[in-house]
């Protein structure tokens, strides 16, 4: 039910937050040498002294962190995150002492956390740090309640290395407090040790598959939605603003699947980054890089496609908030600066003797802008959009023509100026 209560105010971090948009997700750790997903040991039940012999031949030379921070850029992403350790409890920094179990100990004998935030700077990329609360090696699922607080004295410790020893880090994202429902992962002191170290570092802990969009701890800063899209949460009398997050995989897994061919398509990242946007939140899509550490070809040309598109479509998706109007369809408006951005999907292209089928053109309108328009334009190739409006703007209809023959955007935006 409704609600009289007002929407708080979006802290500064998490408002800086919100405008990163568009985010890289890395699943890498000695699972990638398997290539069979990052769950593998656990699925086939590898015994842990078996399994730690991987790190015998984990020596990533492909491993390009400005390369990756490069990529990013080019996809038009603001930031990535890493695991740096994950279900296996292989750490890919340095855990000085805490455990033997690291990337510097293994045959790579490096500091991958470091590369990746220093290629990220590089590259003005935000580097976030995944860190895992599920720990299979310490059984933090089934361990005794001495054992489990013993395991928590050690994830606050190696978390306190993550703030401490690799600069201002944009956030820390965790997982794992789902696989030990109901118990006490005193967050309230790891939470502390972040801020004392990373005052400005977004908090985020993965609710998971069954509880997407779930409110957790105070200190959180953003609502995940693992796997699936946000809906656009109603925030009224809620203490503080949280943002949100969609992170999904490319194809079926997180980790690197050498016989994985369930791609999304170009297409289908770019209506679901738009689909996040439209309600505010932020989309992370996960590429687990192979046995190597390099990017596979065609996630590398599927994320520079989207970027292009980006290209094309200018900044509206990273500044924009969400317009309370309706849009039919999918279509939905964004508004940054006083400006109100328009996002049309399927449209047809449109040729001299024949049009390509699917999607459809015309009339396409918005009720409750209550807002009238000075003018509309297309941000692809500048070209005016013919509208027509009620007296008080709260009805507008905007006459989207199709895709000039040669052209197919999947979701094309219009800048529509506002009438002062
Ligand atoms: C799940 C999985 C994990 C993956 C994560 C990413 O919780 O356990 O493997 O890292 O989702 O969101």
């Amino acid at each position: 039910m409704k609600n009289n209560f007002s929407i708080p105010q979006p802290l500064p971090r998490i408002a800086r937050f919100e405008e990163l948009g568009f985010g890289l997700f890395l699943h890498f750790g000695l699972y990638s040498l398997l290539g069979k997903g990052e769950w593998i040991q656990d699925f086939e039940k590898i015994p842990v002294q078996e399994y730690e012999r991987l790190a015998e031949r984990f020596t990533v030379e492909k491993f390009d962190a400005r390369a990756m921070a490069l990529l990013c850029r080019d996809a038009g992403m603001r930031y990535a995150c890493l695991t740096t350790r994950h279900h296996d409890g292989f750490s890919l920094y340095d855990t000085r002492g805490l455990s033997a179990f690291d990337a510097p100990r293994s045959a790579a004998g490096r500091d991958l956390v470091a590369e990746f935030v220093e290629g990220c700077r590089a590259e003005g990329i935000v580097p976030f740090l995944y860190h895992t609360t599920l720990d299979w090696r310490w059984d933090s699922k089934h361990c005794s309640e001495e054992r489990f607080a013993e395991y928590l004295d050690y994830l606050n410790a190696s978390v306190e290395i993550l703030c401490t020893q690799y600069g201002e880090i944009g956030g820390l994202w965790f997982d794992g407090n789902w696989s030990r429902p109901g118990a006490d992962w005193k967050e309230d002191r790891l939470y502390a040790t972040i801020r004392k170290h990373q005052p400005e570092a977004i908090i985020i802990n993965n609710t998971g598959l069954d509880a997407r969009g779930a409110l957790g701890h105070p200190e959180l800063d953003c609502l995940t939605f693992e796997q699936g899209l946000p809906g656009a949460p109603d925030r009224s009398g809620w203490p503080k603003y949280l943002a949100g997050e969609s992170c999904e995989t490319l194809n079926a897994h997180w980790g690197v699947g050498a016989r994985d061919f369930l791609f999304k398509s170009p297409a289908t990242v770019i209506e679901r980054l738009c689909a996040c946007r439209k309600v505010g939140a932020n989309y992370l899509i996960n590429v687990g890089p192979q046995a190597d550490g390099s990017l596979g070809g065609y996630e590398v040309e599927l994320l520079k496609t989207v970027g292009r598109w980006i290209h094309e479509v200018g900044g509206s998706i990273y500044a924009g908030k969400p317009v309370p109007a309706q849009c039919g369809g999918q279509d939905f408006l964004l508004e940054a600066e006083g400006r109100l951005y328009y996002f049309a999907h399927a449209l047809n292209v449109q040729g001299d003797k024949h049009v390509v089928p699917g999607g459809g053109n015309g009339p396409r309108s918005i009720s409750g802008l209550n807002r009238k328009l000075a003018g509309a334009r297309w941000l692809d190739n500048d070209a005016k959009i013919p509208f027509i409006e009620n007296h008080d703007g709260s009805v507008t209809v905007l006459d989207c023509h199709g895709y000039d023959y040669g052209t197919n955007l999947v979701v094309r935006v219009a800048e529509l100026s506002v009438a002062v």
